[in-house]
């Protein structure tokens, strides 16, 4: 008997959906490129947030810069969750069985812990760590760990991302 996950898998790539993701020419390249959009628009706006946490462009106060950017990053799930999911139902069993593809749903679950606690406990105290007169001095170990760990994550979810089509 096909064990539970791998049956509703199977159900999924069956479904209507999965079979236009596979069939139809241009569907799967155009959510590819959703795909594609909304991670340019995530690394893109994460990145001048992390380099600034790594202590670069101190000049900009930490909280004005994250409540221009943040927004930016948070809205690119809203383009790669949806097409992420539309292009798994295309091959829902393969993608479950890969490697790399697990990998890649781990280090982002890791990219969202990292971001957690660096809000929930280093962000909290930027006002004290970011003043105008502390700015002078690089941010606090554990901020550059956080800007370090994120850089170095969702460069790692983007590099198994391209890796899926080869492995
Ligand atoms: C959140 C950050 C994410 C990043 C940075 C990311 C990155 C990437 C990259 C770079 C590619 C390769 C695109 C190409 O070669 O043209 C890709 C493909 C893909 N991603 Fe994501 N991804 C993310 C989230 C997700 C999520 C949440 C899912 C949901 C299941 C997902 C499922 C897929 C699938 C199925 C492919 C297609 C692989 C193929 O056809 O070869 N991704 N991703």
């Amino acid at each position: 008997m096909t064990p539970a996950p791998s049956g509703a898998l199977g159900a999924l790539e069956a479904s209507g959906l999965g079979q236009a993701m596979r069939q139809w020419l241009w569907l799967y390249p155009a959510v590819e490129i959703v795909h594609l959009v909304g991670i340019g628009l995530l690394f893109g706006s994460i990145v001048v947030f992390d380099l600034r946490l790594l202590g670069f462009s101190r000049r900009i106060p930490i909280r004005r810069l994250a409540s221009h950017v943040l927004p930016w990053s948070a809205g690119s799930f809203l383009l790669i969750v949806p097409s992420g999911l539309l292009m798994f139902t295309a091959h829902a069993t393969d993608f479950i069985d890969s490697e790399v593809f697990v990998l890649k749903m781990l280090l982002i679950m890791a990219a969202g812990v990292n971001a957690a606690l660096f809000h929930t406990i280093t962000f909290r105290t930027a006002d004290v760590w970011d003043s105008e007169e502390m700015r002078k001095l690089p941010p606090p170990p554990s901020a550059r760990v956080a800007g370090g760990l994120s850089l170095a994550i969702w460069i790692s979810v983007i590099a198994c991302g391209r890796l899926l089509a080869y492995f």
